[in-house]
């Protein structure tokens, strides 16, 4: 139903249901209301507002009060979807206690539902301690952006048999800790296929073929908001930067030919006041 709320076991439940997971990434209000009013199952504060929002090369230099007042922002906006909060770059990885503390302001100050964070074998304990604080987690392997460094650039993982193996097991460890769903991200549709096969969790994929239990998108490329990114897992479903530039030119050139604002957008006196101010002076 589309005005009752989006909860994680509703989620977790999709697995083998035939429909579907929808999600987008929200970084703002204003998105997350228009998102919201669709029939759109998640919206992920992705650390992806590092580069989206702040504009930075890469995630690496999100904080977790960057992510806590997106979240925040988010969460305002949406009276149904399910809201995930990204865990940044070092607000995990030290340990299980740093996890769980985070993962919890996460959800205490944002107002997240629940957590995601990147990693498999290597986040295990972590995933398994904020699942036993109450909190749900949304695991994520694959291409990792946090580890871009690591892979020398944004690029497909698990091509090759030992690569794509380590992955399934990646996969199968965040299960066991206790996750309730996995982005795939950035690998091989075969891949994502049998892994979706052989989890009983949903997955959730991007830039990893069709076979997935769900897909998500940053909102900001399936909009058509960033023209400089094509990359090939994306579809634009509308092209706003242009309908947001034209706009733009359009106010810029009323303005410069007083054309904008026109009567039909200026206030009057009351009938009677100019005749008094004229006389006042
Ligand atoms: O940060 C993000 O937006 C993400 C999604 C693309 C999965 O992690």
């Amino acid at each position: 139903m589309k005005n009752q709320p989006v909860t994680v076991p509703a989620i977790a439940a999709r697995k083998n249901s035939g429909k579907k997971i929808t999600a987008l990434t929200a970084y703002d209000y204003s998105f997350s209301k228009l998102l919201d009013a669709t029939a759109i199952d998640i919206l992920l504060v992705g650390d992806s507002l590092g580069m989206i929002s702040q504009g930075h090369e890469n995630t690496l230099s999100v904080t977790l009060e960057d992510v806590i007042y997106h979240t925040r922002s988010v969460k305002r906006g949406a009276n149904r979807a399910l809201v995930v909060a990204d865990m940044p770059f070092m607000s995990y990885q030290v340990s299980a206690e740093q996890a769980v503390t985070n993962a919890g302001r996460l959800v205490q100050e944002g107002g997240a539902a629940a957590v995601k964070l990147e990693g498999g074998a290597r986040v295990a304990d972590q995933v398994r301690t904020i699942v036993q604080a109450g909190i749900p987690v949304m695991g994520h392997v694959g291409l990792t952006p946090q580890s871009v460094h690591q892979f020398g650039g944004y690029k497909v993982q698990g091509k090759t048999f030992l690569d794509s193996k380590q992955i399934k097991q990646d996969a199968k460890d965040l299960q066991k800790a206790g996750a309730f769903s996995l982005v795939l991200e950035g690998m091989p549709e075969e891949l994502a296929a049998e892994i979706t096969r052989d989890l009983e969790i949903p997955t959730i994929g991007i830039g990893a073929g069709s076979q997935c239990d769900g897909q998500i998108l940053v909102i900001h490329d399936l909009l058509g908001l960033n023209p400089d990114f094509t990359p090939k897992f994306v579809k634009r479903y509308a092209q706003l930067s242009a309908v947001i530039q034209n706009a733009v030119s359009e106010f810029v050139d009323e303005v410069c030919s007083e054309t904008f604002p026109g009567p039909e957008h200026s206030y009057n006196l009351k009938k009677g006041s100019l005749k008094q101010v004229k006389n006042d002076h």
